[in-house]
């Protein structure tokens, strides 16, 4: 494993490809409601990246056929928004986008609740961010890479959660995903590997009410909770530095965790 720090000018324009991103779940917000199509969704983001001079990072990616990835209520990750798809009141989503802008990446996504969401639902989304913000909280220049998954997934285990294995955080600079491999459950293959200021990675837990364990559906993409219960995900680029970290892709709106009004 090949971690490579980077330096002031790259980090400065992954300030400005996480900044993209963040500005883009900002201005979706508003139109999370009932009704919508998660395509209608995508596109909207689509177009505010674009307007902002930013590509989609996931539109041909391994040849993943859209701008954003939007996975609702079962869906783990990698839902592919559809005309087809409407949003109804109850539903819980994830909207994850990625901005390449001047050769840089921006990775972040946040939960979305349409209406009268259940307390169970609400609760999975609270810990689900508690459980990122308390792997985040671990880094800083010299921190174990282990100590992010070590300190994330208790969090949503005590819960009774199933924390998933399958699918990790990165690292991400010129490429969307790169060294190093992010757990987000406890373990001790990182247990000697030390971050350095100047990387940057994403931390990106997936939750689920039940079993870990995920079912690939046969578009290829769309992942789902193996046993059928809810899943639920935040996702922040996150710089290292010497005394901590920086949110590269913290909301500019101030948005943390859904409820945003
Ligand atoms: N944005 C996702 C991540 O957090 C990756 C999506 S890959 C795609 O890493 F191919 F599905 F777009
Ligand atoms: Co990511
Ligand atoms: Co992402």
């Amino acid at each position: 494993m090949k971690i490579i720090p980077k330096n002031p000018i790259e980090i400065a324009k992954m300030r400005a490809a996480g900044r993209v991103a963040a500005l883009t779940l900002d201005a979706v917000t508003p139109l999370v409601r009932a009704g919508i199509s998660t395509l209608e969704l995508n596109d909207f983001c689509a177009n505010f990246m674009a307007q902002h001079g930013a590509v989609p990072a996931t539109l041909g990616y391994k040849g993943y056929p859209a701008a954003s990835c939007i996975s609702v209520n079962n869906v783990v990750c990698h839902g592919i928004p559809s005309a087809n798809e409407i949003l109804r009141d109850g539903d819980i989503l994830n909207i994850d986008v990625t901005a390449l802008l001047d050769g840089f990446h921006g990775d972040t996504s946040r939960m979305y609740g349409v209406g009268n969401i259940a307390p169970a639902a609400q609760t999975l989304m609270r810990t689900t961010y508690a459980a990122m913000m308390a792997g985040i909280e671990t880094i800083h220049s010299g921190s174990y890479l282990s100590a992010i998954g070590n300190a994330l997934g208790p969090v949503a285990e005590a819960k009774g959660y199933g924390v998933v294995r399958e699918y990790c955080g990165h690292g991400l600079g010129r490429k969307f995903h790169e060294d190093p491999q992010v757990l987000h459950y406890a373990n001790t293959e990182f247990a000697t590997t030390r971050l350095r200021a100047g990387t940057t990675l994403t931390v990106e837990p997936m939750i689920n009410t039940g079993t870990w364990r995920t079912r690939l559906h046969d578009d290829g993409w769309r992942v789902t909770t193996a046993d059928g219960g809810l899943s639920a995900q935040y996702e922040h680029t996150v710089l290292v530095t010497e005394t901590g970290y920086e949110l590269l892709t913290a909301s500019p709106a101030g948005y943390t965790q859904w409820p945003y009004a």
